[in-house]
């Protein structure tokens, strides 16, 4: 259903598409589908009963009527498959690599701030990342890629990957960029390599001069997991209603800094959220519990809470 609304031009939310973030939630009012295979936190059995489905994952088994929040006009840049070389590796921590991508000089993508692309593997399998950079930096993608323990991908990148190499893509996917037409003060959240997206939704708010004022917080288990604190310490010193909250959950027996959790510390600064609008990326942990919270105790409108949810392609006992 999703793949089928997304041609037909209808842009419903979506994260994974892999029924693991629940991004692409929807009602069915009228008709039949047939279930997909879904992760159980995405679409829980409340949800079913009340007959909502997981877009991503379930098929038309007739004409269907569907309610379905946050559709958004389309991306005027549809999504293809290109290849793309590795233009530089650099190191940001000991488990995140930058990946700088140089895009096909003839007729390369074009994309919004905070999207993200699938790396096609050999055998087809995809790994999905963000675009860290904005897309007036014309030619490249810039990737931040955390490496997961036993990963196949992420693995690669930290082993065998090297300069020069050829990866295999498509994009841009996804519908998290900032909506423009809105006037509402801006909350940006990110876990670890949650910070791609909103750098480089940051950088294009810095390139056509959005004046909103914007809060960034970024939450990590230790001060080495803020890998770019620098460059955010940076906006906040030279860019006029910008402030950066770093967020530390782990032992940091030197931070001197916030401590605990994004959604309890956005609700310890700002008792209501109602004329926010939120951009959230990272750990789905946080995502959901952000999206919950922030809806709830801090009056945040539903229909502002935007997200991607980091999810992975293969699920955890896919490899058990
Ligand atoms: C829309 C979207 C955007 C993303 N953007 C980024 C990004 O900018 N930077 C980034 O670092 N990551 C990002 N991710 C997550 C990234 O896609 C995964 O970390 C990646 O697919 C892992 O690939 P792999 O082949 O190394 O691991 P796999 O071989 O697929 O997995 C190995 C094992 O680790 C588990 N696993 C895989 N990924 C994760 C994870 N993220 N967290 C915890 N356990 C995991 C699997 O369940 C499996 O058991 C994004 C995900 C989505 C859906
Ligand atoms: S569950 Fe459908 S896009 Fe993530």
């Amino acid at each position: 259903m999703l793949e089928a609304a997304l041609a037909a031009g209808i842009a419903i939310p979506h994260g994974c598409r892999s029924g693991f973030c629940g991004a692409c939630k929807g009602k069915l009012i009228s008709g039949h589908t047939t279930p997909g295979i879904h992760a159980e936190n995405a679409l829980s059995a409340d949800d079913r009963a009340s007959g909502h489905a997981l877009l991503c994952c379930v098929h038309a088994a007739s004409d269907l009527q569907l309610e379905v929040p946050g559709v958004v006009p389309p991306s005027e840049f549809p999504s293809r498959n290109f290849p793309a070389r590795v233009r530089r590796l650099e190191r940001l921590g000991d488990d995140i690599m930058l990946i700088e991508l140089q895009l096909p000089a003839i007729d390369p993508i074009k994309f919004h701030a905070g999207q993200y692309i699938d790396i096609v593997l050999a055998d087809g399998a995809r790994r999905s990342f963000s675009i860290a950079n904005a897309p007036h930096q014309e030619g490249i993608i810039e990737l931040h890629v955390r490496r997961i323990p036993d990963g196949r991908f992420t693995g690669e990148v930290f082993t065998t990957l090297k300069e020069r190499d050829i990866l295999n893509c498509e994009g841009a996917l996804g519908t998290f960029w900032l909506r423009e037409d809105s006037t509402r003060p801006i909350l940006m959240l990110a876990t670890g390599t949650g910070f791609a997206p909103l750098k480089g939704i940051i950088e294009h708010a810095i390139h056509v001069g959005i004046t909103r004022p914007i809060t960034f917080y970024w939450g990590a288990r230790t001060p080495a997991g803020l890998y770019l604190d620098a460059l955010a310490r940076r906006w906040a010193d030279e860019i006029p209603n910008f402030r950066y909250v770093p967020v530390i959950s782990g032992d940091a027996p030197d931070w001197t800094g916030r401590r605990g959790r994004i959604p309890e510390t956005v609700l310890a600064d700002i008792h209501d959220l109602s004329a926010y609008e939120v951009y959230a990326c990272g750990l789905p942990e946080m995502i959901k519990s952000a999206r919950k919270r922030l809806t709830t105790e801090g009056k945040l409108f539903v229909d502002a809470f935007y997200a991607d949810a980091f999810t992975f392609s293969t699920p955890p006992s896919a490899k058990d």
